[in-house]
């Protein structure tokens, strides 16, 4: 089944079109990177697949249906660009801000049922965050609080997850624990996973796909292993910054 299928889709802001009649799909299962260009649509086009805005042209389906009727929203889980960013005052502990994610389905002012809490901490566990749970989320560094924002999006069980810039302000030994993770949620949860980044050298090197947003148009390249054509459609939207977007010498 596929996951998400975009046909002829065009949105555009005030100020014209960003995305124009693009088409693709992720089939589920699929692990996809997408990378482009600052202010290339990579934002825009999750909002559009998460129904946070509509196209103005074209349809969106989400497991087969069409998204302006899909019910299924606790089957995906978002993390949005700049999530974490909580100062050291916000009033939430670890637990608290995960299980908040809970609360469609345990109705906002009852309290945390056992079985509820179990599941916060089965999750806390998989990031490795479980031993922070009572800590204020404004208390942790930025690797920490994007972990528990990852807990959050997967608290319930969702089938497949967006990640909008997950590792911005993220140090080097935590983004690498972090794609161990997304890593495991793909291959052994099963989880769909749609990420953005702008980092296209780490992002090229773990995806299964790469989907490239330049030029109001996406161009998808199922198979990372085709370095030369993957690297030759790089070079055409990033010009000579693509070396050092890919760390060559
Ligand atoms: N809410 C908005 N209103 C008007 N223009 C916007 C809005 N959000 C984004 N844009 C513009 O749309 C383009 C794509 O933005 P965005 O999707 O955030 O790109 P990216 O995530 O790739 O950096 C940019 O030119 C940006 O300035
Ligand atoms: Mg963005």
């Amino acid at each position: 089944m596929k996951a998400v299928c975009v046909r002829d889709v065009s949105f555009g802001y005030s100020e014209g079109l960003v995305l124009d009649n693009i088409n693709f799909t992720i089939e589920e299962g699929d692990y996809i990177g997408i990378v482009g260009p600052n202010g290339s649509g990579k934002s825009t086009l999750l909002k559009l697949m998460l129904g946070i805005m509509k196209p103005q042209k074209g349809t969106i389906e989400i497991f087969g249906q069409n998204i302006s009727s899909y019910k299924g929203w606790g089957k995906i889980g978002y993390v949005p660009q700049k999530a974490a960013s909580f100062n050291t005052s916000f009033p939430a502990t670890v637990e608290e801000v995960v299980g908040a994610n809970l609360f469609s389905k345990i109705g906002l002012f009852k309290p945390i049922k056992k079985s509820d809490l179990d599941l916060v901490y089965k999750y806390l566990d998989i990031v490795g965050m479980r031993e922070y749970s009572k800590r204020l989320i404004g208390n942790l560094s930025g690797g920490q609080q994007q972990k528990v924002f990852i807990a959050r999006a997967l608290v319930s069980s969702p089938e497949m997850i967006f990640l909008d810039e997950p590792t911005v302000g993220i140090d080097v030994k935590s983004q690498q624990e972090f794609f161990e993770l997304l890593d495991r949620l793909n291959k052994e949860l099963k989880i769909t996973i749609a990420i953005v980044s702008h980092d296209i050298g780490v992002i090229t090197q773990k995806v299964g796909t790469v989907a490239c947003l330049g030029n109001k148009k996406i161009a998808i390249h199922e198979n990372t292993a085709d370095e030369h054509a993957l690297k030759d459609m790089l070079r055409d939207l990033y010009g000579d910054n693509m070396r050092i977007l890919l760390h060559e010498h």
